[in-house]
C-alpha cells in the first residue's frame, strides 16, 4: 500500500479491531519531527494497542544525514530529519507511547562474533549511552491498552 506521509488516509483500509506491530525501518530519519509526531498520533489513535519499533538517530546524526543522505535523495539544503537524544523525548512528544526498551549496535548479542579489538571498543561504548546511540539504535515502544486488558 503506497503512502506519502504525513497523509495517513491509508490507515482507513487497515483493520482497527486488533493489535498491530509497526516497524519503521529507516523511515523516520527522512521525516521532519512534526510529521513523525502526526504519524504516531494517527497510528496510536487508530489501533486499540500495539508496539512500535524503529531505528532512531540522535540530533547529531540527523544533522549529519541532512548534509549527506537526505540531500542526495533531493531533500532541500537545511532539511532536518527527526532526531532525539533520549527515548523519553518521544514519549513526551507523543503521550500515547510507552517506552519499552532500546538496543544499540554495541550492546547487541552479535558483538560476541566481532574481532577482539572491535569487541573491546563496543564494550567501552556500551557504558557511554550517548555514544552508543550514535551508531545502530533501535527503539521499542508500546501503546494503547496492555494485551489482556482491552
Ligand atoms: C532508507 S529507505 C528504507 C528502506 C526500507 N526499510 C526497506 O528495507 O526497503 C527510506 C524509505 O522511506 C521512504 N520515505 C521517505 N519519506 C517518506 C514519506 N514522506 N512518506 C512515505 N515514505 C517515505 C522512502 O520512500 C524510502 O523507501
Amino acid at each position: 500500500m503506497a503512502a506519502a506521509l504525513p497523509d495517513c488516509g491509508w490507515l482507513r483500509d487497515v483493520p482497527d479491531d486488533r493489535a498491530v506491530i509497526v516497524v519503521a525501518d529507516g523511515l523516520f530519519g527522512f521525516l521532519d519531527p512534526d510529521t513523525v509526531a502526526t504519524v504516531l498520533r494517527e497510528i496510536t489513535g487508530h489501533f486499540p494497542h500495539g508496539e512500535l519499533v524503529f531505528n532512531a538517530y540522535t540530533p547529531l546524526v540527523a544533522r549529519m544525514i541532512a548534509n549527506t543522505t537526505t540531500r542526495s535523495v533531493g531533500l532541500p539544503k537545511g532539511y532536518r530529519g527527526f532526531g532525539i537524544a533520549d527515548p523519553r523525548e518521544l514519549t513526551a512528544r507523543c503521550p500515547g507511547l510507552r517506552f519499552v526498551e532500546e538496543q544499540t549496535g554495541v550492546t547487541a548479542p552479535e558483538t560476541a562474533r566481532l574481532p577482539w579489538f572491535t569487541r573491546f571498543v563496543a564494550r567501552l561504548f556500551a557504558h557511554w549511552p550517548a555514544q552508543a546511540r550514535r551508531g545502530v539504535w533501535v527503539l521499542r515502544y508500546a501503546f494503547g491498552a496492555e494485551p489482556g486488558r482491552v
